[in-house]
């Protein structure tokens, strides 16, 4: 069968958030991209994933001409609060940081780069399958791949690997070339989104001697609320009855009194882990966003960290492919993993302060009543939370 054969300088593999931003700022610096991904473009917007973003984030999306929407629809959050049973603390990123967060859904996100994707006319690939990455330690990296029943060839400058945690691109590099850290963590989260109106107008995050719950929302009329469940649990063990019942006893009292409930529209259970890969190049392969970090979603962290990654690496691939400068490239694992870890921890120290772990003996839940305290009684502690909460600085 013949080879069909296609040409790029930057192939990204993955049209998830990571790979669709980085695209859309390359290609309004004038690079060429082509994407290639696995599944439908229906199947990737309906994806249900937090909805946080970081100042930075936005800024972003701003440079990338795909904020329009975000400024109409988004709801800036000028704070969140987090309680211990009733005791409940807020956040004031505003007051702390001089920031804020804004609440709007990643499938929006990932909506609105389609679209402007499609206005910039960039060839993207569905339905791919058999993606292998070729000599990427070489100056001739290729892709061979099947679409619409026909091996094809994709030639490039460079490849971003922006196709998740179950890509091909991670484990094209040589597990000898390679170092990862992981933390599985023994509990999922089982979430809920159902059309009503949200327990509160900013996120709470919530420890209780129930377990952890979290109150967010999409919108007005949309709400987003997650319980800490075991791994073992499965969808089908949860009726909306006994999610709601779980949330009531997690959520402080004064929250209840108000909360309306109704029928779930998307149900589902996520596992918790932490796990990154160092390093993010090999030759001119470069790991961006899943691919390469997983965070738990108690930061709020994973796409805003899949940003910082495109914002080192557009960069660093517009100077290295209009001015065969290599200094960009050079430093970018090392420039985005500094970023990565920071918010790694502080992904970790959130979930660890926030939930029961199995077995876990009387101490551990006083270390966790007296974290939340401190955060009631010092304005150092809330500072602390708040700057990572916004987002640090690219
Ligand atoms: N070939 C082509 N595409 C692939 C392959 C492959 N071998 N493997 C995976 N993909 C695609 C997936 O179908 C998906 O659309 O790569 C895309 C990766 O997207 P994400 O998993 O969303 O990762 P990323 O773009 O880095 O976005 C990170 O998404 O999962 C959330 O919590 C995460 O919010 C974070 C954000
Ligand atoms: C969400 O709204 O889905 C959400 C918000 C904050 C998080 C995680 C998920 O930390």
């Amino acid at each position: 069968m013949e080879t069909l054969s296609l040409k790029t300088q930057v192939a990204i593999i993955g049209g998830g958030p990571s790979g669709l931003l980085l695209s859309q700022l390359l290609n309004r610096s004038g690079v060429d991209t082509v994407i290639l991904e696995r599944t439908s473009r229906e199947r990737v917007l309906a994806r249900i994933r937090a909805g946080v973003l970081e100042s930075g984030t936005v800024t972003m999306l701003e440079e990338a001409g795909v904020a329009d929407r975000l400024h109409r629809e988004g709801h800036p959050h000028e704070g969140c609060w987090f309680s211990d049973d009733d005791l409940m603390v807020r956040i004031n990123f505003a007051e702390l940081t001089g920031k804020t967060v804004t609440v709007y859904g990643q499938t929006e996100v990932t909506r609105d780069l389609y679209a402007a994707q499609d206005v910039m006319g960039t060839t993207i690939l569905h339905e791919v399958s058999d993606v292998v990455i070729n000599n990427a330690d070489s100056a001739t990296p290729k892709i061979t791949f099947t679409h619409d029943g026909n091996t094809k060839q994709l030639s490039c400058d460079y490849i971003a690997g922006c196709d998740g945690f179950h890509g091909v691109s991670r484990r094209t590099i040589p597990d000898a070339k390679r170092k990862e850290f992981e933390r599985v963590y023994p509990f999922g989260w089982l979430g809920i989104l159902s059309r009503t109106r949200p327990a509160h107008e900013e996120l709470i995050y919530a420890n209780s001697s129930s377990g952890f719950a979290l109150a967010s929302m999409r919108n007005e009329n949309l709400s987003r609320y997650y319980v800490q469940v075991p791994l073992t649990d499965k969808v089908e063990d949860w009726s909306d009855d006994a999610f709601w019942t779980r949330l009531f006893a997690c959520l402080p009292s004064d929250v209840v009194k108000t909360m309306e409930t109704g029928p779930s529209i998307e149900k589902s259970i996520a596992p918790l882990r932490s796990f990154v890969s160092e390093p993010l190049r090999w030759g001119r392969l470069f790991l961006v966003g899943d691919a390469a970090h997983i965070v738990p979603p108690t930061g709020a962290k994973g796409l805003n960290l899949a940003v910082s990654d495109v914002f080192y690496l557009h960069q660093a691939l517009i100077y290295a492919v209009q001015k065969g400068d290599d200094s960009g490239i050079d430093a970018y694992s090392g420039r985005a993993m500094t970023r990565i870890w920071k918010s790694m921890r502080f992904s970790w120290q959130l979930t660890t302060m926030l939930h029961q772990f199995d077995g876990e003996d009387s101490f551990a839940g006083q270390m966790r009543k007296a974290a939340m305290l401190h955060l009631a009684q010092s304005d150092t502690a809330r500072k602390d939370l708040a700057e990572n909460y916004v987002g640090l600085p690219f």
